[in-house]
């Protein structure tokens, strides 16, 4: 070990490593320079085995036979590859449906749904593995570190971390001459620098380079998902998404699997430019960043989901609900997935959502996503009651005026008092 990297170890969590007692290491391996570095460097620098673990959420374009490959050939002693669409579209991405969740008003949270199954996953294969250690190539800037130990420390307190981009100092050039040297195969070439990328079937985040001055409007090669507005198609389309309980089961009519369905979405969307986000961001550690998203299902499955429970909520549902819906975002974007809250939270978002079914029908035109069409047999609506100028039945439109006199009875007498005593 480098007196650097000694120097950088000190210990000043219960779940960092001792660096003399990493043996053998489960490392999140996702097949991009910054882990591939990590895979020759733990080796070297620990004297450990490494065993490699990616996680396949539904990154678009991901040869994840060929990352295998790489990580074997960059000397890890086994690598995994782990197709956890199902389960993550199943237990987290649904959950953030039925809580309409969205950080900071625009931000659905894919990468923040991503960590604690991917962390969970890593605890999973380093027991099966027989690994003492888990590394990740998060940086001490983000979020994802806080996502990812949490989870880590929460599940297995035993469990030890190394998190190897935070301490070594190496830039993106010296990580590149650190690649050249051991033979390790850059993507994209060494002149690509670019954007820092997280993906999943949920959206896309780009980070870095002009993203981060705040006076830069969004360079055309940012988006490499949707389409850009002003170049979809001239003519609208129309797509309903059937929900039960809460759950998108149907597109267009069509009965689909989850994560068929989101991906689905996730086409559609992106033709007609809708799910672009331009997003200022309080992180967890302090730092105000700006990411640019691309999330073309979240931008036609929330709306709707949010319009049919809407539909079936009651006024006072509706009006509470929200709060818990913030809370809830709030709690998985700060990484705390474990977090009994969240899990209370969790239980009155399934209560509401057991009547928060039916369809809705959206009409995507040059990055819009309206909604058209409601329909439920749930729904808190009643047409003849509502119709204009009818009256009878449960609705009296003679008794609107004394409602009017005792809803408004306090209001006006503060107002008369603040008249007089001004
Ligand atoms: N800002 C988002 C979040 O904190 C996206 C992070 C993307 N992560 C990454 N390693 N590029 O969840």
């Amino acid at each position: 070990m480098t007196d650097q990297t000694r120097a950088t170890n000190f210990k000043n969590a219960s779940y960092l490593a001792d660096p003399e007692d990493v043996r053998r290491v489960l490392l999140l391996y996702s097949g991009g320079l910054d882990t591939s570095v990590m895979l020759k460097w733990i080796q070297d620098e620990y004297n450990a085995e490494v065993v490699a673990l990616t996680v396949h959420l539904g990154q678009p374009g991901e040869d994840f036979d060929e990352v295998r490959e790489k990580a074997l050939t960059l000397g890890a002693v086994e690598a995994h590859v782990v197709d956890a669409r199902e389960e993550f579209a199943r237990d987290y991405v649904a959950p953030a449906i039925k809580a309409n969740a969205l950080y900071g008003g625009g931000y659905p949270l894919f990468t923040a749904l991503g960590r604690p199954l991917i962390a969970k996953l890593a605890v999973d294969y380093a027991h099966r593995s027989g690994c003492d250690t888990i590394a990740h190539g998060c940086t001490g800037k983000g979020n994802d570190q806080v996502r990812i130990e949490a989870t880590v420390a929460t599940l297995d307190p035993d469990l030890k971390v190394i998190a190897p981009v935070r301490g070594w100092q190496m830039g993106r050039e010296e990580e590149i001459e650190y690649a050249r040297r051991n033979g390790i195969p850059i993507k994209g070439g060494t002149q690509a620098a670019p954007y820092s990328i997280d993906d999943n079937l949920w959206g896309r985040s780009s980070e870095g380079k002009w993203i981060e001055d705040l006076s830069h409007a969004p360079k055309e090669d940012v988006f490499q998902l949707v389409t850009r507005p002003e170049e979809a198609p001239d003519e609208p389309e129309r797509v309903t998404v059937t929900f039960e309980r809460g759950v998108p089961v149907a597109l267009n009519g069509e009965r689909l699997e989850l994560v068929e369905l989101l991906y689905r979405a996730a086409v559609i969307g992106a033709r007609h430019g809708v799910g672009i986000v331009d997003h200022i961001e309080d992180r967890i550690v302090g730092l105000k960043v700006r990411d640019i998203y691309e999330v073309p299902a979240a931008a036609i499955i929330l709306p709707a989901h949010q319009e049919l429970e809407k539909l079936v909520g009651t006024i006072h549902q509706n009006q509470f609900k929200p709060q818990l819906d913030r809370q809830w975002a709030y709690l998985v974007y700060a990484g705390l997935w474990y977090e009994p809250l969240r899990q209370d939270l969790d239980a009155y978002m399934q209560a509401v959502n057991a009547q928060v079914s039916g369809t809705i029908g959206l009409k995507l035109f040059k990055g819009l996503a309206r909604v058209e069409t409601r329909e439920s047999r749930n729904a808190v609506y009643d047409q003849s009651l509502a119709s204009f100028g009818e009256s009878g039945g449960l609705f009296s439109q003679q008794a609107s005026p004394g409602f009017i006199e005792l809803w408004s009875l306090q209001s006006r007498m503060a107002h008369r008092v603040r008249e007089e005593n001004p």
